[in-house]
């Protein structure tokens, strides 16, 4: 029985075993890998300062401290999301606004969401790369300067992706912040990080990453925290995991892009429409007509779909009426993610193809 995972990690060869240099098993925490990793992917998505970390949650979390969100402090975000985005926001006590994405798109709408900057003034912005549609607009950036709200940007799904000015997404505004978990284009099994190019961020990034404590753990000597923060280092063994997968990058993203052009070239059924984009997608999401007939039928063919991300409106933190958020509420409830992933063979997609078109 042929069983599809919805999303299958990179493995060059089969059965490769990883084997640890001997002087990573002296280490717990950070140490010479961790500062390789970092230094590498400052160099890749040019971009002054990087901190590496323990996941993208932490990321989120770090960079959420860093720009001082608290308790009154107005943050906008969009409604269609991974509840990670915006679970710091939350536990730090902030107000949050909720905006609605694009017809058929899992983009934030950039219409309603310069409505909102314009009608409440938030301290901070979050926009979310997902599955590689890159949000960006001039609009939006034209308001940032005039009422001087902060970004952070979520790249966690959008690494490699660049704005139309080249610029790699997670990079353009105060602060970035990327998953390198399993099921990410890149992963250190897992990891994440946040980019900046403001040194006093980055140094505000490394104390909270250090429980506040602003030395590396390696040079502190009086271990006196200067605010508040958590042990949010990544160990080294996964840092080495992830600089081996950096370096098969290439080879990684033209199997993402492969997979992608498959489907959007064979699927020929009208019940199921790609979610189309022109960038780096490790996600390949459709809308189907009914769903839950759509997803047994798949079951019963072992093909693993994945629902996607929910609406935050629907959770139970951030309950609201639907009807503020009709496009994001309709891809909650119509939207699937096929196989994928750079670890599937070309020939499993086709099987896949060929099942769903039968559909
Ligand atoms: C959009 C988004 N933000 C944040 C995260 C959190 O990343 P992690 O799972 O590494 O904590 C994810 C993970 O899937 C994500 O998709």
């Amino acid at each position: 029985m042929i069983h599809f995972n919805w999303y299958k990690p990179f493995e060059k060869g089969n059965n490769k075993t990883v084997i640890f240099p001997k002087d990573l098993m002296k280490k717990k925490t950070m140490g010479k890998y961790t500062y390789l990793l970092e230094n590498k992917l400052k160099k890749i998505l040019k971009v002054k300062n990087v901190v590496l970390t323990t996941s993208g949650t932490s990321a989120l979390m770090m960079a959420s401290m860093a720009l001082n969100i608290k308790p009154n402090k107005k943050i906008i975000c969009s409604n269609l999301t991974w509840i990670a985005t915006i679970n710091p926001s939350l536990i730090l006590g902030a107000k949050i606004y909720l905006v609605d994405t694009d017809k058929n798109t899992q983009k934030v709408n950039f219409n309603k969401l310069n409505k909102t900057i314009k009608k409440i003034k938030p301290d901070i912005v979050i926009l979310v790369h997902l599955t590689g549609e890159v949000a960006e607009n001039k609009e939006f950036t034209s308001l940032k300067k005039k009422y001087r709200f902060k970004v952070i940007e979520d790249a966690s799904q959008g690494m490699f992706n660049k704005y139309d000015n080249g610029k790699y997404c997670g990079t353009k505004f105060e602060i970035g912040c990327f998953s390198l978990s399993v099921t990410k284009i890149i992963n250190m099994v897992y990891g994440g990080f946040c980019t900046t190019n403001s040194n006093y961020l980055a140094d505000k990034l490394r104390t909270i990453r250090n429980n506040g404590v602003n030395a590396e753990p390696e040079y502190a000597k009086l271990e006196l925290p200067v605010m508040k923060g958590l042990n949010l280092k990544p160990s080294d063994l996964h840092a080495f995991i992830g600089i081996q997968n950096l370096k098969n990058r290439k080879l990684i993203v033209k199997k993402v892009k492969e997979i992608f052009s498959r489907y959007k070239k064979r699927i020929k059924n009208s019940k199921i429409t790609l979610i189309e984009t022109k960038n780096i997608s490790i996600y390949p999401s459709v809308i189907v007509e009914k769903i839950s007939k759509f997803s047994k039928f798949c079951q019963k063919n072992n093909i693993q779909l994945h629902y996607g991300v929910r609406c935050l409106s629907e959770s139970s933190e951030l309950k609201q009426s639907s009807k503020k958020f009709p496009n994001s509420i309709f891809c909650s409830k119509n939207l699937v993610r096929l196989p994928g992933g750079p670890g599937y063979k070309l020939k499993e997609i086709d099987r896949i193809i060929k099942i769903i078109n039968k559909y």
